[in-house]
């Protein structure tokens, strides 16, 4: 697949990383320096090149979208007509000190940009997890029993996109129903969120979910 990669930071290089080394043909955009995303395409390896986010948006079968809440009009433009494009996005709608969510209850971020960006696809994905664990789950990726991952949407090639892409990166893919969940996954990530940064053992932290066969 190609994927380009809009918002190269904590989340965008490495999953945009794990993502070339899986194979994919990556783009790597959007950052206040682009010698950083040459220095982060090399490291990734000869299928990952950086460019602008017109660039990455140009051919690719998939964009994650990994800016700031408040980045997220200014890279949309940027990366130009972005009809029928899939977006997979991580980013939560975070006030401007990252201290709460700035949308939420009866309305979520991925929502919100499915809105300000019309004719896309959006799923949302990867925003449930610390970029610090991504790099660990994709070195354990041929276990038999993986961390789960929550993705949510509306359009159901879209969400095959996003499945291809959770699975390589080394997760179980958790199909949580329509976009609408954001609403109820997007304060989940923040629960994360808190376990990894403020509770014991650091923030190298994933989850799972595990159904028990009723046996009535
Ligand atoms: N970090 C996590 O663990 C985590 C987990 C779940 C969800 N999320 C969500 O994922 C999204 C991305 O988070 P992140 O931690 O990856 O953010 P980040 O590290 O701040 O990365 C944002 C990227 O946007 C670029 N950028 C910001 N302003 C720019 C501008 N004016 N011009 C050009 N580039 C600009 C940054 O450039 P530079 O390269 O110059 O810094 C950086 O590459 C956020 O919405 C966050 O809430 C994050």
């Amino acid at each position: 697949m190609r994927v380009g990669i809009l918002g190269s930071g904590l989340m965008g290089a490495k999953l945009g990383t794990i993502f070339a080394r899986a194979g994919h043909e990556v783009v790597l955009s959007y950052s206040h320096s682009p010698k950083k995303l040459e220095k982060l395409a090399r490291a990734a390896g000869k299928n990952a090149r950086a460019g602008t986010p017109r660039d990455a948006a140009r051919q690719a079968d998939a964009l994650l979208l990994a800016v700031h809440w408040s980045r997220i009009d200014d890279v949309l433009q940027l990366a130009g007509d972005l009809s029928g494009k899939v977006i997979v996005t991580c980013s939560l709608p975070m006030n401007a000190d990252d201290s709460d969510l700035a949308v939420g209850h009866t309305w979520s971020g991925a929502e919100e940009l499915a809105r300000r960006a019309p004719r896309t696809h959006i799923v949302g994905a990867f925003n449930t997890v610390p970029s610090e664990v991504l790099f660990d789950v994709y070195k354990a990726r041929t276990r038999k029993i993986l961390p789960g991952l929550l993705y949510y949407g509306d359009n159901l090639g879209a969400k095959r996109i996003a499945k291809k892409l959770i699975r390589d990166v080394g997760f179980d893919p958790i199909d949580a129903g329509p976009l609408r969940i954001a609403r109820y996954a997007e304060p989940f990530a923040l629960l994360v969120a808190q376990l990894a940064y403020e509770g014991k053992g650091g923030p190298e932290l994933a989850y799972r979910f595990e159904r028990f066969k009723s046996r009535r």
